[in-house]
């Protein structure tokens, strides 16, 4: 049978699988509906209306409909109760990232969709990726040898717009439950959860985080939570994984960039493809060849998993592991509201000068920045 799709949440990033249900129709599945309360804001729709699509205001309501596959795209905070309740009438989910906050409400979805024997796919995309899937299965056969340091970092400039996009960006707490949203919950969430994703056991599965060192800092004083990060996560062979993430700079982006140091290679991405170097230098593999997969190679995969007994690229238990480091780095020490405002093209900043030079100088040599040296620095 194939999957009736309910599309929740559409503006933000839920427009992504508005535009690929609109744009690129496919046989392979049918929309059944839209749930978002403010579906009027998007500017598809009329498009939306024209095509005779409906659209529901209330997530029960839009639940009681024909649909068998839930894509939520809507806010954090409304992940788990929308996926608790898709679970329960037995549908399939396909879930942004976090799935939740909560480790107690992860384990209480994993239970369910135990009872449930549905899909539940989760949205970390470098899950699911055909290159990424590659490197993960060398690694696990060991032509790399032991895992020694992974480090990533991504920075990525974010102001005032898009901070008042909504009513949850960068709040820890919302209507009483946590939401969390900083750069390494939500848009930068990918590099660190990519370290973990290819450092597990099993084809779907990430390595267990021991420990979590590290600072947060926030230049944004209008926000509530952290907007950078420079952590070192331990995981339980002792394997460090540094990551750098920041909303507070100047520049518009650095990065996405890792490397991954093992006994007899380094992996590494600079921007323009994953490749490994022996430790001579000598290039042993360009992953390239196996290509990104599309934008949206998540949600091709859920329709095909749908209905069938198939567990996806990136699961609830897939997600664990993050989640408990973003509880961890809530606990960090943290320096406060010590960026200053600035305008530029159209928006306004609070950037911490030099941090993203400091960063960057801490990713190059795989250290976390003292806070004497933040003084120093910034
Ligand atoms: N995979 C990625 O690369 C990526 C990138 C950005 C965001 N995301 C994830 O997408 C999710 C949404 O983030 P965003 O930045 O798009 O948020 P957003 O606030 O910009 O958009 C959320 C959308 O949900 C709608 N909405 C609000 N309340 C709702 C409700 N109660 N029920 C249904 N719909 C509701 C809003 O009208 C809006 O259309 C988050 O989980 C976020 O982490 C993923």
């Amino acid at each position: 049978m194939k999957p009736r799709i309910l599309l929740v949440g559409i503006g933000g990033y839920g427009e992504n699988y508005l535009q690929e249900v609109l744009d690129c129709p496919s046989n392979d599945y049918s929309v059944e509906g839209i749930c978002d309360p403010y579906a009027a804001r998007s500017a598809r729709y009329e498009d939306i209306l024209s095509r005779g699509i409906k659209i529901y205001e209330n997530y029960d309501t839009a639940l009681d409909s024909e649909c068998t596959l839930v894509v939520i795209a809507s806010p954090i905070h409304t992940h788990f109760e929308y996926m608790k309740k898709a679970l329960l009438k037995g549908k399939d989910i396909l879930c942004e990232k976090p799935p939740c906050i909560e480790e107690a409400e992860l384990y209480e979805l994993i239970e369910l969709q135990r009872k449930s024997g549905t899909l539940v796919a989760i949205g970390y995309q470098m899950c699911y990726r055909p290159d990424i899937q590659a490197l993960k299965k060398d690694i696990q056969q060991g032509i790399y040898g032991k895992p020694v340091l992974l480090k990533a970092i991504r920075l990525m400039r974010r102001g005032e717009s898009y901070y008042t996009r909504n009513s949850w960006a960068g709040r820890k707490i919302v209507h009483g439950t946590k939401v969390y949203d900083s750069p390494f919950s939500n848009a930068c969430a990918h590099d660190f959860q990519n370290m973990l994703f290819v450092l597990g056991n099993g084809w779907n599965s990430t390595t267990t985080v021991k420990s979590v060192e590290g600072i947060t800092l926030k230049g944004n004083p209008t926000i509530e939570n952290y907007d950078a990060v420079a952590l070192c996560a331990k995981d339980v062979n002792g394997t460090p994984l540094y990551y750098y993430t920041a909303h507070c700079i100047k520049e518009s982006k650095i990065g996405p960039f890792f490397e991954y140091h093992f006994s007899r290679a380094v992996i590494k991405d600079g921007g323009t493809g994953i490749t490994s170097y022996d430790l001579s230098g000598n290039l042993i593999k360009d992953y390239s060849a196996f290509g990104q997969g599309d934008k949206l190679q998540k949600f091709h995969e859920a329709i095909f998993l749908s209905g069938k007994d198939r567990r996806p690229s990136c699961e609830l238990e897939t997600c664990k592991e993050h989640l408990r480091v973003i509880a961890a780095v809530q606990d960090l020490p943290s320096l406060l509201n010590i960026g200053a405002r600035w305008e530029d093209a159209g928006d306004v900043f609070y950037p911490i000068e030099g941090l993203a030079k400091l960063f960057s100088d801490c990713y190059a040599e795989a250290s976390l920045p003292s806070l004497n040296k933040i003084e120093e620095t910034i």
